[in-house]
């Protein structure tokens, strides 16, 4: 990112137009500018969520399905490129870049067709082919432009998926839209990640409607010594350390490409735990639903200093009694 060559005016606009939440009113990329100073920035930050998320998949050794991926509402495609680059090109047949904004699907198939000469990335034109198979669904950070017709078309594309990846923002609404989306789904895709289990959503059961399933991902360390991001960040007004998302994946068969991570008796922390003298407290989910259990240092201190030190909250296979977490091992190994 060359911080000088930035058009800020452009930048301003489109961050203005998400803020307002007023991106349903139409199509903001004005110009391929647009779009490359979104992708070098804001984008890029997007694709930082994809990295946390993709690391976890493969701890999880889960690999999507080989065939086509669809990236839909793909902006400058930052989405379809990061889940194309982390599995390998070779692994799909084509990469299709669907967009209401034509600039948008040319600019995302210009990129990527020079990152992956030898996969053909093709535009969709605006429009998702009723009769070509969808293969990996790809969708980021789209929900909140969507209305309900919208969300409706997505549904629809995503039931036609053999699997689906999809990361929004970490905010109550996106992360509850999501959750409808993954209720909706369940009958015919299994849940890969970020649950541990495949029921109904803790998050959807009567009094938990305040919480919502977020997490924290890491940037890359490089950025703390990167001038141009940190003047980036002050000129934009955003904390680039803090950068939460919502997530979902789903598959129809998740173990088609070999055994995936045995999920049984995992539990996923959401968010950030709070941290005490001694102990931390942390909502904890797993197939039992939505549970506040402490952890203190003096019974789990591995778990403690992790959850205190570590961005990326870790997965655990957690023992407790009553409230108290007594036995905290990390799930997948080797995370
Ligand atoms: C916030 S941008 C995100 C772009 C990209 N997916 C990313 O994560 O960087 C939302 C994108 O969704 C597109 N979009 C909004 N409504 C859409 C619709 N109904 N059909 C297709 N694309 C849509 C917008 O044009 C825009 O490119």
């Amino acid at each position: 990112m060359n911080i000088s060559s930035l058009d800020w005016a452009a930048l301003d606009r489109i961050r203005d137009a998400f803020l307002a939440r007023d991106a349903r009113r139409g199509a903001y990329w004005d110009s391929t500018s647009d779009l490359a100073c979104y992708d070098a920035t804001f984008g890029e930050r997007i694709g930082w969520k994809w990295d946390a998320v993709l690391r976890e998949l493969k701890l999880r050794r889960w690999v999507p399905p080989p065939g086509p991926v669809l990236d839909f509402g793909c902006g400058s495609g930052i989405a379809g490129r990061r889940v194309v680059a982390a599995f390998g090109a070779e692994r799909f047949t084509s990469l299709t870049l669907h967009d209401r904004s034509p600039l948008a699907e040319d600019f995302a198939a210009a990129r990527a067709g020079e990152l992956f000469p030898g996969l053909p990335c093709i535009r969709a034109g605006g429009v998702v082919d009723d009769m070509a198979p969808v293969g990996t669904l790809v969708v980021s950070h789209v929900l909140n432009e969507l209305p309900e017709a919208g969300r409706r078309a997505l549904r629809s594309v995503a039931a036609r998926a053999e699997a689906i990846v999809w990361v929004e923002p970490g905010t109550h609404a996106d992360s509850r839209a999501l959750l409808a989306f993954r209720e909706g789904l369940r009958g015919s895709f299994s849940v890969v990640a970020p649950c541990t289990h495949g029921g109904a959503c803790g998050m959807a059961s009567p009094g938990n409607e305040r919480h919502w399933c977020h997490h924290f991902a890491e940037p890359p360390p490089s950025l703390y010594a990167d001038s141009d991001w940190t003047r980036f960040a002050q000129r934009a007004g955003i904390d680039l350390r803090s950068l939460p998302y919502s997530f979902l994946v789903m598959a129809k068969d998740p173990a088609a490409s070999g055994p995936i991570a045995d999920a049984a008796g995992a539990a996923r922390i959401i968010g950030r735990a709070d941290h005490m003298k001694g102990f931390a407290e942390a909502l904890v989910c797993d197939d039992s639903g939505l549970r506040e259990l402490m952890l203190q240092k003096r019974d789990v201190p591995e778990a403690f200093k992790s959850l205190r030190d570590e961005v990326e909250t870790p997965l655990f296979r957690l023992r407790a009694e009553g409230s108290k977490v007594r036995q905290a091992d990390r799930w997948p190994e080797g995370r």
